[in-house]
């Protein structure tokens, strides 16, 4: 075992003492922005959900983490069991300590193998001779109540023909038994791929069978693919992925990097995709993960490579979404909060409002309205500085505006703006929580999700026509 300590390339063995009991108080001073019933890092910087799966009992969910600061440096794997996503119980972690993950675990998937957990991940390196970057696939094995029992490099260097951005392995078995798992991947000439590796058991060496195509993709200026995910959603295959480069547009795409589905059937390494679209179409929304072994849920990081947020002052950033149910209709992903997100909703009521209403922590409230697919504009957490957030409908786009909340690097470099097309709007789903909003529209065929920072709260809600509004609270999650 290794203790990496150098800069940002610190590993948890190598806190001092007291060091992240220190860090937690610095995260405490946040009165405004800590979410209540969303996963936040205890410190430093969480981003993509990793190694979701369900164990036959419990939901082990893992998630990118740097434990010291708020910013991307020595990535470790978080580490949770639950069995209702309220109650949280920490569990092994993955820390980097071996020369095949020295400047990171990478983010990876999970597959259920012999009772065990098999958790593949890319082990990030740094040659030190040149600096130069070379990426490990490995294996770790966890058992089912979370205790990390081995791990061992199976792949040590980028296949011929790529760059050193191949990482991200979600593994799935084959109908024969095999293991397969896909990678996200750069080609030599700079576009960005999925790679299929493929291994007869856990004892085995994995072999590239190549590529993963998926012609119906416009991957025009795409220069990677992070985060490949393969699930099934009844007879159709699922390949959720996060392309980078992707031309941004006015009403969709509108993020420097995004969250992408494709639904159609996968035949041995060809995607034939019916449907492609975006998962989500808010300012902070990236590297979805599915869980394997149950119907079809995911998670998301929160937010997007290369951003920074109010809260880094307060050495914590980012969190995950809600845990969502998908399910196909119409040819399409739809996605909505698990259920007993709903069932534990309390004191639910319904307020009319006439334009204007104190509602009691508005903050961390689920509301509901019916919009009649006519326009409308509401305006939340008005307070004396006058900052609010606005959603409004014209009856066809519905926009979220975050110019008159406190400006973030995002806003400056990727517009206060963010559009979701979307015709007949009746049911309209928000559910804040304190800095993020997740917004579900007609039963989730369509999901907008955002950070958004205002200080002082007053709680009240401006509408421009009166709306009758259901308003509950989701549970506070707890995390031991
Ligand atoms: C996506 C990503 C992955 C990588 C991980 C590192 O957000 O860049 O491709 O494995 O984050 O934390």
């Amino acid at each position: 075992m290794i203790i990496f300590n150098e800069g940002k390339y610190k590993s948890l063995y190598a806190a001092e003492q007291g060091e992240l009991e220190k860090i937690a108080q610095t995260v405490a001073q946040d009165q405004d922005f800590r979410p209540v019933y969303h996963l936040a890092p205890p410190t430093g910087l969480l981003n993509d959900p990793n190694g979701l799966i369900f164990d036959g009992e419990k939901y082990h969910l893992f998630y990118q983490w740097y434990p010291f600061d708020a910013l991307h440096g020595m990535k470790h794997w978080q580490h949770f069991i639950t069995q209702d996503f309220q109650q949280f119980s920490q569990a092994d972690l993955l820390v980097p300590c071996e020369l095949y993950e020295s400047h990171g675990c990478y983010s990876g998937g999970a597959v259920l193998i012999d009772d065990n957990i098999a958790v593949f991940y890319t082990g990030n390196t740094r040659r030190p001779s040149d600096n130069q970057r070379v990426p490990y696939q490995n294996l770790a094995i966890f058992s089912k109540d979370g205790k990390l029992l081995s791990k061992r490099p199976l792949i040590e260097q980028a296949p011929q023909g790529y760059t050193e951005h191949v990482r991200d392995p979600k593994p799935f078995l084959t109908k024969d038994g095999k293991i397969r798992f896909i990678c996200g991947a750069q080609r030599e000439n700079l576009t960005g791929t999925a790679l299929v590796f493929e291994m007869d058991n856990l004892a085995g060496t994995p072999r590239l069978l190549g590529e993963l195509t998926l012609p119906a993709f416009d991957n025009q200026g795409v220069f990677m693919w992070e985060c490949p995910d393969l699930s099934q959603m009844g007879d159709k295959s699922l390949f959720i992925w996060s392309p980078q480069g992707k031309a941004r547009e006015r009403e969709q795409y509108q993020n420097n990097y995004h969250a992408v589905y494709a639904l159609g059937n996968l035949d041995d390494r060809q995607f034939h995709a019916e449907q492609i679209a975006e998962l989500d179409q808010g300012f902070d929304f990236y590297a979805p993960q599915t869980f394997s072994g149950t119907q079809t849920m995911l998670f998301g990081w929160v937010g997007l490579p290369d951003l920074t947020y109010p809260t880094d002052c307060y050495k914590w950033h980012s969190m995950l979404s809600m845990p969502r149910q998908l399910r196909l209709q119409n040819g399409k992903i739809y996605q909505q909060p698990i259920e007993n997100i709903y069932k534990n909703l309390t004191a639910l009521q319904s307020i009319t409002v006439e334009k204007e209403a104190v509602i009691a922590d508005l903050d961390r409230a689920y509301l509901k309205f019916d919009a009649n697919a006519q326009p409308f504009s509401l305006k939340f957490f008005n307070n004396a500085q006058n900052q609010h957030l606005t959603l409004s409908y014209d009856g066809k786009l519905l926009c979220l505006d975050r110019s008159q909340t406190e400006q973030t690097d995002s806003i400056q470099a990727l517009g206060e703006k963010r559009y979701c097309e979307i015709k007949n709007l009746h049911q309209v789903e928000i559910f804040f929580d304190r800095s993020v909003a997740e917004i579900f529209l007609n039963n989730g065929e369509k999901a907008m999700t955002s950070r958004f920072f205002i200080c002082t709260r007053e709680n009240q809600l401006c509408t421009d026509k009166p709306l009758t509004l259901q308003v509950g609270y989701p549970k506070k999650i707890e995390v031991d």
